[in-house]
């Protein structure tokens, strides 16, 4: 692969004075990286640029068959001026298994995190430091060939935004109320619920809307044959802690094999904890809140971090969890996680990366 191509801006933003306002997604940096592929050729022109609007061809075929897929993780504040970096490596490699699954050439790992770096060192200023706040970062692949026909394009375009965040819920660490979706579906299995494929969120919409008007924030989406198994929510994996266990439903190809899901894991599993991935039906999960022994629910992603759930609506049944408070082992996880994400105690899974 060529060298990256550094284009510095002429214009520098001013940077957000006020961190508690960031929200999620509405702030970005002054660069952007940019790859492009062509078939026979590989990726090519790797570059560092100002962030700036794409010209695209109307007939562009993202734009008509949405061949498109995205990765989200974070970058923090690290000891001694560095900056550090979650399961980087993770998210690159689920990004090609999303490509893979729509018809998208793979990127080099590698070389993917090296221009992720790059971009890091020159956007360093925009990590934000307040509580509860990173600097999120999209990577993205879009289908550029400007032709009208149902194929895989042969061109594609790669980049990287950053944008500096707080709280992806506005209500930060305050539980959520989620409507369980009893209607339409997100996923099956065999189609592209465990890639992060941008048709994924638009399906999604309908239900989500159609749940804010109902009051809740989300969607909890159940199995898309039976309606009877639990899948996952809007933007995040979904956890129940049972009176013996605590439990995530199975990766069986609908849901997305969350990254922050298999961190939860591996930290309950560490800590001792019963943590188990299995089919989970909504009639247990109301069985167990009748018996009192739901004791907590909450999502994870690493947008959403975790996220308590306080209320979850079934149908008629309308089930409050844990007196609408954050659970104990919510918090542990909480305060687990972003200590290690934020270096301030120890990463005994060895996830951090640090960029000098
Ligand atoms: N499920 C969906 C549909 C998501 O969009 C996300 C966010 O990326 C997650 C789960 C959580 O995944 P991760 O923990 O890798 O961020
Ligand atoms: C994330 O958690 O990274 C997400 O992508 C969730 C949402 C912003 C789509």
């Amino acid at each position: 692969m060529e060298d990256i191509q550094f284009i510095p801006t002429t214009h520098l933003k001013p940077k957000f004075t006020d961190p508690s306002k960031l929200g999620f997604g509405k702030v970005f940096t002054d660069h952007m990286f940019t790859m492009k592929y062509e078939a026979g050729k590989g990726w090519y022109a790797p570059t560092i640029e100002p962030y700036a609007p794409f010209a695209l061809d109307p007939s562009c075929m993202v734009l008509h068959y949405g061949q498109a897929i995205f990765e989200g993780l974070k970058a923090y504040p690290g000891p001694d001026g560095k900056i550090a970096l979650f399961r980087v490596r993770d998210n690159f490699e689920r990004m090609n298994r999303s490509a893979a699954r729509m018809r998208i050439p793979e990127i080099d790992v590698d070389f993917a995190i090296k221009a992720l770096i790059e971009l890091l060192k020159v956007e360093r200023d925009w990590i934000p430091r307040a509580k509860d706040t990173a600097l999120y970062i999209r990577p993205t692949i879009i289908a550029t060939d400007a032709h009208l026909g149902v194929k895989a394009s042969s061109t594609y375009l790669f980049f990287i935004i950053l944008s500096p965040v707080g709280p992806y819920y506005a209500a930060g660490l305050d539980p959520v109320k989620i409507y369980v979706e009893d209607e339409y579906v997100r996923a099956v299995r065999g189609g592209t619920g465990f890639t992060k494929a941008a048709c994924n969120y638009a399906v999604s919409l309908l239900a989500g809307e159609l749940a804010k008007d109902k009051g809740y924030s989300q969607v909890l989406w159940l199995d898309g044959v039976e309606r009877k198994y639990i899948e996952e929510v809007g933007a995040m994996n979904i956890f129940f802690r049972f009176k013996d266990e605590i439990a995530t439903p199975m990766l069986q190809g609908s849901i997305l094999p969350g990254i922050t899901r298999d961190s939860v894991l591996k930290l309950l599993r560490h800590k001792g904890y019963n943590a188990v991935e299995r089919r989970i039906s909504i009639q247990e999960v109301c069985e167990a809140h009748a018996k009192g022994e739901l004791l907590e629910v909450f999502g994870t992603g690493t947008a959403a971090v975790i996220s308590p759930v306080g209320e979850l609506r079934y149908e008629d049944h309308i089930m409050e969890i844990n007196h609408n408070q954050i659970g104990e082992v919510s918090q542990m996880l909480y305060d687990e996680l972003t200590g290690i994400q934020n270096s301030r105690i120890p990463d005994p899974m060895g996830w951090m990366s640090y960029i000098d």
